[in-house]
């Protein structure tokens, strides 16, 4: 067997057993006893509940609700606070709230005793967008009112001064949609008794959130909650915090009946009845003097659904990125968690990075245009520079290296020639979008809140890799043996690295804000370098827990500080054509160029640069979720579209070294980096290509026709 090294190009771990459909997924799984579990979900997204008749129970079949909860237990999740509940008990706040589970051996009579179950609601108007629960419609679902969470950052001098002072200034509003995952997998997770402790096998990125969120649940000590992942068909953050919602009444069924409980989505109860990405709305105004952008202040506003979950958190990396990669002098931006009856909102690629950075290209484009400018020339001009002041008065560590990038997509597209002769309105158009992504837990958090560890074990010649983090698509199982093979130097075959069980592995952290690498693969090289050192000590083990750079203060209290590390950076280029009868688009080119300290396999960093943009542009051209009332109304793959690999063409790619002191190899995070462009340079080619502006996303050709009706 050959010894890896870092700059090899390998198949992937995970390939093999995939590709040949030998992994055990968690549908695959048939376990002694096993019992199946339908969810009762509200139908309604505001109401209280009058009665709940279910039918009378064949043998062997359960209905489990709040009232299950032992003595002690309680019933709700514990995500960032404790507000999202395990059951709807006395009100229901969104449409699919589970009110209870039924449990027994046939899926098919499940859901007929779902279906013949009566709840009788007293209904009241449900908040539904970000404009509702600003308008607090039917009176306020929270006690106090209708925003779960709010912070403001500023830079510079007071906006007012800035304001009074220009000579011109533009508002607008950009708004986003609802994203669904779509991840190829739906949810599922089993629960299970197991010796003097509960077990849960869950399709996750998180097991030890799991394990936290719902042994309160059954009025357990964490440790007496074993959670194993398994294999994970995709995730994209939507399987962050929501297994928690499948594995606490799947858990309390299983310490109820004692027996395995599987409780699995299908397709459509995925995307019907699950989290999906923040809509957004973004009111900026800019102010111009003597030719220079002065000054811009931002109103950021995410519709968080019923429940808070993870959206504080989402908020914050939203505003932070809210003047995006640019050094704007003066800037003041506040955030707002906005409280609907929506399925609460979380997790998704970008993590509240994606909306701000779309909405602050798009308004810049839009500045640009009423300065007489061309935008890829304006926002050059203001690109952030090493040590520059971010808009949480911190400050950029790394070189930027946003001006080589923009001139490799430059070059590589031809992007100045056919800017000038495509010009405006003539049905071809060619855009770019510049973006960044603060790899790792927003401020202290890796130091204050996760304290990650992992442990490197070594039996004879072979090492096992310890530690929580998970694969689930992105290639972490592949990248984190190579890092450990590389440093050891033996072949990676020679590094095992088994999916993550609770009760074995130290607690790295969770599978998020694209950390795995940054953080925990530094961890694992650390164990790599001592093992290495002490090859010949015959058995033992490494463990290390992160530490944190000095000199780079955070204030979670005000948000001051360094938000970020090292970040991530993105430059990308689209260019289409537009058919005029029928408004379908054609995007005839995809150039990328990103920064992310160093690959550490190129051939994983090109499938996520891949998907990522591709992801995005579904985000931004095709993916239309809309929500009636508190009701999705696209609730399956043939109304809810995501692109195929038929829709965009073969991508052009680069990637910039730029090695990161505190990474493993001078790597740093870039899972979601390429989501975070796309978007915008799409709807900057579009705009150019039809002569006229749009202030939202999605646009499909309907939408592209009203904002051709539009007089922008
Ligand atoms: N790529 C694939 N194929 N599948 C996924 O689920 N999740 C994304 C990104 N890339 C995802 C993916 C998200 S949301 C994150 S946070 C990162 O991967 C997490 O992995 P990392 O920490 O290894 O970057
Ligand atoms: N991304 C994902 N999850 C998180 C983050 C983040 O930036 N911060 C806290 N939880
Ligand atoms: Mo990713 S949205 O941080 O799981």
């Amino acid at each position: 067997m050959a010894l890896t090294q870092i700059d090899d190009k390998i198949r992937r771990t995970d390939a093999v057993s995939k590709a040949r459909g030998e992994a055990v997924y968690l549908s695959d799984m048939n376990l002694e006893g096993m019992l199946h579990a339908q969810m009762l979900r509200s139908t309604v997204a505001r109401g209280r509940i009058l009665s709940v008749d279910i039918p009378s129970l064949p043998d062997g079949y359960y209905y489990i609700s709040a009232a299950d909860i032992p003595e002690g237990g309680v019933n709700s999740l514990w995500m960032i606070q404790k507000d999202w509940r395990c059951f709807a008990e006395g009100d229901v706040r969104y449409v699919g709230e589970t009110i209870g589970l039924f449990v027994g051996k046939s899926r098919e009579v499940l859901k007929s005793l779902v279906a013949n179950t009566h709840v009788e609601y007293e209904e009241t108007v449900p908040a539904v967008t970000i404009d509702d629960a600003i308008a607090v419609k039917g009176g306020p679902i929270l006690e106090k009112d209708d925003v779960h969470c709010s912070l403001y950052c500023e830079k510079g001098r007071p906006m007012d001064d800035v304001f009074a002072e220009a000579d011109m200034i533009v508002e607008e509003t950009i708004e986003t949609g609802f994203q669904e995952h779509v991840h190829l997998e739906t949810n599922g997770c089993i629960a299970l008794p197991e010796d003097d402790h509960y077990v849960i096998y869950a399709s996750a990125q998180c097991p030890f959130y799991i394990r936290k969120s719902v042994a309160g649940v059954v009025n357990l000590p964490i440790d007496k909650i074993v959670v194993r992942q398994t294999v994970t068909g995709g995730a994209f953050g939507g399987k962050e915090n929501f297994p928690d919602v499948l594995a606490g009444p799947a858990l309390l069924a299983a310490y109820v009946i004692g027996k395995p409980v599987r409780l699995c989505f299908d397709r459509e109860e995925d995307m019907e009845f699950s989290v999906k990405r923040h809509p957004s709305k973004v009111i900026y105004r800019t102010a111009v003097k003597d030719g220079k952008i002065t000054g811009t202040k931002g109103t950021v506003y995410y519709n968080a659904g019923a429940y808070l979950s993870s959206s504080f958190v989402v908020l914050q990396r939203g505003v932070f990125h809210a003047t995006g990669v640019y050094d704007i002098p003066n800037a003041f931006v506040e955030g707002f968690g906005m409280a609907t009856n929506t399925f609460p909102s979380d997790a998704f690629r970008g993590f509240g990075a994606p909306q701000t950075l779309f909405a602050y290209e798009v308004h810049l484009d839009h500045v640009a245009r009423r300065m007489g400018r061309d935008p890829v020339d304006l926002k050059s001009e203001l690109f952030i520079k090493k040590g520059g002041e971010t808009i949480t008065n911190g400050h950029i560590v790394e070189e930027v290296m946003l001006p080589k990038m923009l001139d490799d997509i430059a070059t590589a597209s031809d992007y100045w020639r056919k800017s000038a002769e495509y010009g405006y309105g003539s049905g071809k158009g060619i855009g770019m979008a510049f973006y960044n992504h603060g790899g790792a837990f927003t401020g202290n958090g890796e130091q204050a809140l996760i304290k990650a560890h992992a442990r490197l074990v070594k039996t004879g010649d072979k090492v096992r890799i310890e530690c929580g983090q998970t694969e689930m698509g992105q290639g972490f199982n592949t990248i984190l043996r190579k890092i450990a093979a590389s440093v050891l130097g033996i072949p990676i075959e020679d590094v095992d690295y088994p999916a993550p069980d609770t009760s074995c592995v130290p607690d790295s952290g969770p599978t998020a804000a694209s950390r795995s690498t940054m953080i925990v693969g530094k961890l694992i090289e650390r164990c790599a370098i001592e093992m290495k050192e002490r090859w010949a000590d015959g058995d033992f083990s490494v463990e290390k827990e992160y530490e944190h750079p000095d000199g780079h203060p955070w204030d979670q209290g005000t948000f001051r500080g360094d938000a970020y590390l090292g970040y991530g950076w993105g430059a990308v280029c689209v260019e289409l054509e537009v058919d005029r009868r029928t408004n379908e688009v054609t995007v005839k080119g995809i150039w990328s160029s990103h920064e992310i300290g160093k690959a550490i396999d190129e051939l994983i960093v090109h499938g996520q640069i891949n998907g990522g943009i591709v992801q995005a542009l579904g985000w931004a051209a095709m993916e239309k979720m809309e929500n009636r009332n508190g009701h999705f109304k696209q609730t399956s793959m043939s109304d809810y579209v995501i692109p195929t690999s038929m829709e965009f063409p073969h991508q052009t790619y680069f990637i910039q070294d730029n090695p990161y002191e505190w990474g493993p190899f001078g790597a740093k995070g870039m899972g979601e980096l390429v989501f975070n462009g796309a978007a915008a340079a799409y709807v900057d080619a579009l705009e150019r290509a039809i002569g006229k502006e749009a202030c939202k996303i999605p646009l499909p050709p309907e939408d592209i026709e009203e904002v051709i009706r539009n007089d922008r």
